[in-house]
């Protein structure tokens, strides 16, 4: 068959804006820090109608493009259209956080007999603390990126050097965040952190999902399943207080699918402390380096289901409380109340002022390495 003169041009010039690395992968550029800089942008796929776009600022995942049970795709993903966006990104949508993501309590731990502060960016119930890696974390860095492929499937590797006593903590650290799509529906997160000196750490992946793809419509009637038979029950300043309590009988309790707006109005202290569900639950498998299951979360309408797995100790389930209307994200949307949650799979929030917790130290000679696998179907 003859291509079209008008159609071939089109190719040629898509095709100089945006080229193929893989099969499945292409790199394209996405704009300009700031400073000159430029940012890429990638756009994995899958055989089966997944689309991924990752971009180099933040180790950002930009679009998440999942088919419904007719076949449909359509973005999960809240976010921004262009770069200049998410240079704005002030509700960390598609992140990767760091240092340390979550909460460190008054912005201050001790480490070998050392007191370290850091900046305090956030302040709930009026108890200030650091939250999600700082002023300029992780997530507002320019990563380098690399088109990576393994059994198959097309990644990007972003890569990060994070300069001893950036943002106050001690430790050069090398980060490395990998991105692969799979031909089995998965959207694999993985963050590796190797130390020239003693630190602590808590990389965490931070998009937030509306699977509907509507992005007007509200998660609250998603269901929700935690592997979680324990939550971190925090002070008003959402710092856990040590303690694991038992979900069991109260609405907090999504050992079995449960609608997420069903008891979120409930007179419920914690509720009432994170505004919502703004919570870590403590994963029942042992999080020791096996993958053990988060979450199931499945939007009844358009039939998807993502499941969660990790080989982290907790899971965060964020429901966007803080969402307000005011941010206005992809295709002008303005993102109102509840319109997507976080799972953020991590160690628990301010676990370097916690003995209870599983330690947040990185040493020289060892690798951090947290694990998230997103596994898409739909029903
Ligand atoms: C996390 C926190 C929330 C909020 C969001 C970002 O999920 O737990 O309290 O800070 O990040 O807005």
């Amino acid at each position: 068959m003859k291509t079209p003169i008008l159609l071939t041009t089109l190719i040629v010039m898509s095709a100089s804006l945006s080229s193929p690395v893989t099969a499945g992968l292409t790199e394209s550029l996405y704009g300009k820090m700031p400073d000159g800089r430029e940012v890429k942008i990638y756009t994995l796929t899958n055989s089966s109608g997944m689309e991924a776009k990752v971009t180099e600022y933040g180790a950002i995942l930009v679009s998440l493009k999942v088919p419904d049970k007719d076949g449909k795709p359509a973005d999960v993903t809240h976010g921004y259209d262009t770069l200049e966006g998410w240079l704005g990104n002030s509700s960390y949508f598609g992140a990767s956080v760091g240092r340390f993501g979550n909460r460190i309590a008054n912005g201050k731990f001790t480490l070998d007999g050392k007191e370290y502060t850091l900046l305090t960016n956030n302040d709930p119930g009026g108890m200030p603390c650091a939250l999600h890696g700082g002023k300029e974390g992780f997530c507002k860095k320019l990563w380098k990126g690399e088109a990576v492929s393994a059994d198959g499937a097309s990644g990007v590797k972003l890569s990060y050097v994070s300069a001893d006593g950036e943002e106050g903590y001690p430790g050069e650290l090398s980060v490395e965040v990998t991105y692969t799509l799979t031909e089995k529906n998965e959207l694999v997160w993985e963050a590796k952190a190797t130390t020239k000196a003693p630190t602590v750490l808590n990389i965490v992946h931070h998009t937030y999902w509306n699977l509907s793809g509507d992005p007007d419509k509200s998660i609250n009637d998603h269901e929700l399943t935690l592997y979680a038979a324990n939550y971190l029950p925090t002070n008003a300043g959402m710092i856990p207080t040590g303690e694991k309590a038992p979900v069991a009988g109260t609405p907090l309790d999504f050992t079995k699918a449960h609608v997420i707006g069903e008891r979120i109005d409930a007179d419920f202290e914690a509720l009432k402390f994170g505004g919502g569900y703004d919570h870590a639950w403590v994963l029942d498998g042992t999080g020791d380096g096996d993958l053990v299951k988060a979450a199931r979360l499945r939007d009844p309408k358009s039939g998807r289901v993502m499941t969660l797995a990790t080989n982290q100790p907790a899971v965060q389930f964020y429901g966007g409380n803080f969402l307000d209307g005011t941010t206005t994200g992809k295709g002008g949307v303005k993102y109102q109340h509840r319109t997507a949650l976080c799972l953020e799979t991590e160690n628990w929030p301010d676990a370097p002022n916690n003995p209870k917790a599983p330690t947040a130290i990185l040493r020289p000679g060892e690798t951090y390495h947290h694990k998230m696998v997103h596994a898409f179907s739909a029903e």
